[in-house]
């Protein structure tokens, strides 16, 4: 039985959020210090996830993406991802990371079932790198992003552009795409910086768009893909391409296909909105599948229109960190 939500849209994508913690503290997504990561009693157990992501297949889920925090801070995510596969649960899985430190572990995610890689960074510039991670770690994200490129995993950039920060990184990062086939994307910030505390600057799809286009002329735009948050474009001659996403704007939210699950447990129907259900008590009370997946057919079905008014309905103005949530 297929997942489908009171708008219309089929729910077959899941986003997991594995850990809340970070080797990194992007400024955008969590303070430097002073955060309170959640007890490890808190997290899900891989042996729940395992039953979660059965119940997500037998609800016609088929894509999964692990993401955190950073994934690959937390200890045996990757026998996690060997036991996905080896149950046959999905047909492989996506990744986001601050590749900081996947280059050991690039062949066993391959052979784990790894179908791409999107990688979190934000600058080419060692010293910029520090200044926005608080981590001197760039030489080890660009050896990473060369070893996931020559073993052909199929690669994203995901650079969040904060104005007064990063802009003048927008061509540099974005001609990571000339010469290799990969895509390089350009978010609006999200104020899931952890911190309850309002910006009022920020560069829109429309700003970065326009600083494109002024560098490179021959780009040209390419038609939207259904479930995409986002919009590509081409440049002439370039092997790659580029991309924009409005996540602030939420131009997307009509084809979206996706649910969220938080490193608690929490599933979430849109970024911006509430948490809709509280999956690990479910899974700790003795819960049957069946009951998880009929609160969770619930949950779908009350999914929000759009990300403006899932904001809209929350309980509490915007404080949490996309760490928290999931990325
Ligand atoms: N705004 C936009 N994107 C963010 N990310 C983290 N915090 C924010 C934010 N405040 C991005 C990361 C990564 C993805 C998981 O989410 O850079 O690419
Ligand atoms: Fe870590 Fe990603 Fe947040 Fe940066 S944005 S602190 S890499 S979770």
């Amino acid at each position: 039985m297929a997942l489908i939500d009171s708008h219309g849209r089929t729910i077959n994508y899941v986003r997991l959020a594995i850990t809340d913690r970070c080797n990194l503290r992007c400024t955008y997504c969590m303070p430097q210090s002073g955060i309170d990561f959640v007890s490890r009693d808190d997290l899900l157990s891989y042996e729940e996830m395992l039953r979660l992501l059965k119940i997500f297949k037998s609800l016609e889920v088929t894509k999964l993406r692990i993401t955190g925090g950073e994934p690959l801070v937390r200890k045996g995510i990757i026998e996690f991802l060997e036991e996905i596969k080896a149950q046959q649960i999905m047909d492989g899985f996506y990744l986001t990371t601050n590749a900081t430190t996947t280059l050991p572990h690039i062949q066993r995610l391959v052979d784990a079932g790894l179908q791409s890689v999107n990688i979190s960074l934000d600058t080419l510039d060692k010293n910029k790198f520090l200044d926005i991670t608080k981590r001197d770690q760039l030489d080890n994200v660009l050896a990473s992003m060369n070893a996931f490129y020559q073993l052909d995993v199929p690669l994203k950039v995901n650079m969040v552009v904060t104005k007064g920060s990063n802009e003048a990184d927008i061509i540099p990062m974005a001609q990571l795409a000339e010469h290799r086939n990969i895509q390089v994307r350009f978010l609006e910030e999200m104020p899931f910086n952890g911190v309850n505390e309002v910006k009022t600057q920020f560069m829109t799809h429309h700003d970065i768009l326009h600083k494109l286009k002024t560098s490179l002329p021959n780009m040209t735009s390419k038609p939207f893909q259904y479930g995409s948050t986002s919009q590509n474009y081409s440049v002439e001659g370039w092997k790659g391409d580029v991309g924009i996403i409005a996540s602030y704007s939420r131009t997307f939210c009509g084809s979206c296909n996706r649910l969220r699950v938080t490193p608690t447990g929490q599933l979430k129907t849109c970024l911006y909105g509430k948490n809709d259900l509280n999956l690990r008590n479910l899974l700790r009370n003795g819960s049957s599948d069946a009951e998880v997946k009929q609160a969770i057919i619930h949950a779908v079905a009350n999914k929000p229109v759009d990300g403006i008014s899932a904001e809209r309905s929350r309980f509490t103005t915007i404080s949490e960190s996309m760490a928290t949530i999931g990325g």
